[in-house]
């Protein structure tokens, strides 16, 4: 079967007669954009030996119709087809770790253009953890002043005892944020709150359930060093933080974490203690979704909506937040979809390009199916789409960020955009080698072809985790 040498495959091909010359094609193509006339990401590309028409709705579908026809122009001649194109899902998303090591302006830049490239439009920017704190706010000053840094780096077998930090400042944040807008891709700031706060204890340590003066973490791993939620000073220090990063980042979403919380401190507290007794709270669990109900009301006032970690939902609802799915919890994040709450699915097992290609290899990437278990017809529509994190404690430079993030990134864009009907792993891995290209240009060198699996054997007697 004829296929285009696209990534991510349209959705509709339609073959014509004869082909066109590229140099022909790329001096001959003519855009008319018609409001309403379809989907806003949706384009309709009609190549013939007259040239190349492109149809859209709005300007981010012509940009969509551009991305096919550049890589369309990557061979001596183009088919004759028509082409009609949309989005499976709405959310196309890939995460960078910018704490546990700092990925550059520059490189950031390159990943923002990686993504656009096959038509992804979110980057969920991960700016606060244990190990670090990433940006400037005016009011807490202490934040990068003394949260951004760290003694050491101890990561698994990355050991390094040199002292470690940065932040990036309102300016550069701002020139993030509208680089990826000039390519379509809305930047979605995360603040990780209660939990993986080890970093903002160091700065503020009266706002943890201790008191006690902490280090900025310096392993990997889950710390109990949470902000007290009974401590009103705690939430008064997330809105301060909420208020001046809404300014920033005009995405209608903002993540604010809750993965991974520790509830040892709590138990303990006296504070955290009244707050349950006050709100009539039966467990940590139900504290933990106080808190992060308290922020996304927040954020609601700012007119914005919460995005969370699907942890928070054990303890019951984020009103109105997007819930992103990761590990375990499941049923109950199929239950919140099936419910008419919006999902987007970042499953660990299959999705996280920190781990090598022995642990996921890029088959499970391309070949996973975002409609977790649980969800049913009517839940289908409230999957918004997929999202790929790349965790960075053990990804000390940025070659090794690109050789595990490519091709599995382009993978999950595909599964974003391309229905499963359209979809061939194979086909994807003829179609990569011809793209991998591109990504070269951008200074990005994906995994050889060698590198996307590992055999058997290999698999139990060499792989490490990381
Ligand atoms: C996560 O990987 N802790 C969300
Ligand atoms: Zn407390």
């Amino acid at each position: 079967m004829q296929r285009l040498n696209v990534i991510p495959y349209p959705n509709s091909v339609e073959f014509t007669e004869g082909t066109v010359e590229k140099e022909f094609l790329a001096n001959n193509t003519k855009l008319t954009v018609t409001p309403g006339s379809m989907g806003d990401e949706a384009y309709r590309l009609e190549i013939t030996p007259e040239g190349a028409a492109v149809f859209a709705a709005t300007e981010k579908g012509a940009f969509y119709a551009a991305k096919t026809l550049e890589q369309l122009l990557d061979g001596d001649t183009v088919p004759c087809c028509v082409i009609e194109d949309e989005p499976a899902f709405s959310y196309r998303g890939f995460m960078i770790d910018t704490v546990r090591h700092i990925v550059s302006l520059e490189d950031t830049k390159k990943l923002i253009d990686a993504a656009a490239g096959v038509k992804m439009n979110a980057m969920h920017w991960h700016l606060s953890d244990d190990q670090g704190w990433r940006v400037q706010i005016d009011k807490r000053p202490l934040l990068s002043e003394k949260a951004s840094v760290r003694k050491a780096s101890m990561f698994g077998r990355e050991r390094e005892q040199e002292e470690y930090g940065g932040f990036f400042t309102k300016e550069e944040l701002k020139e993030i944020v509208e680089y990826a807008k000039q390519r379509y891709i809305e930047v979605i700031p995360e603040i990780d709150v209660p939990g993986h706060t080890t970093a903002v204890l160091h700065a503020y340590p009266e706002l943890g359930c201790t008191g006690k003066e902490v280090e900025v973490a310096v392993k990997q791993g889950i710390y109990p060093t949470v902000l007290c939620a009974g401590n009103d000073e705690a939430l008064a220090l997330v809105y301060d933080v909420v208020d001046e990063l809404v300014e920033i980042f005009p995405s209608p979403y903002f993540h604010i974490g809750g993965d991974e919380v520790p509830k040892t401190a709590w138990a303990a507290c006296e504070k955290c203690r009244a707050r349950k007794k006050e709100n009539g709270l039966k467990s940590d669990d139900e504290l933990q979704t106080w808190f992060s109900n308290k922020v996304a009301q927040h954020l609601k006032e700012k007119g914005k909506t919460a995005v969370v970690w699907n942890d928070t939902i054990k303890g019951g609802t984020v009103d109105g937040a997007t819930v992103q799915f990761w590990m375990k919890g499941k049923k109950r994040t199929a239950k919140y979809a099936n419910e008419g709450g919006r999902v987007i699915v970042s499953d660990f097992f299959a999705y996280y390009t920190d781990y090598n290609y022995a642990i996921t290899p890029l088959k499970k990437t391309y070949n996973y199916n975002p409609f977790i278990k649980g969800i049913k017809s009517e839940g289908k529509i409230n999957i918004a789409g997929v999202e790929t994190p790349t965790w960075t404690e053990y990804i000390t430079n940025f070659e090794r960020y690109c050789y595990l993030a490519f091709p599995r990134c382009t993978a999950v864009a595909e599964t974003g955009w391309t229905l499963p009907e359209n979809k061939d792993e194979e086909d994807f891995e003829r179609r990569f080698e011809i793209y991998r290209k591109r990504l070269e240009n951008l200074g990005i060198t994906p995994a050889q072809k060698d590198e996307w699996a590992v055999p058997f054997l290999k698999r139990f007697t060499q792989a490490k985790l990381y």
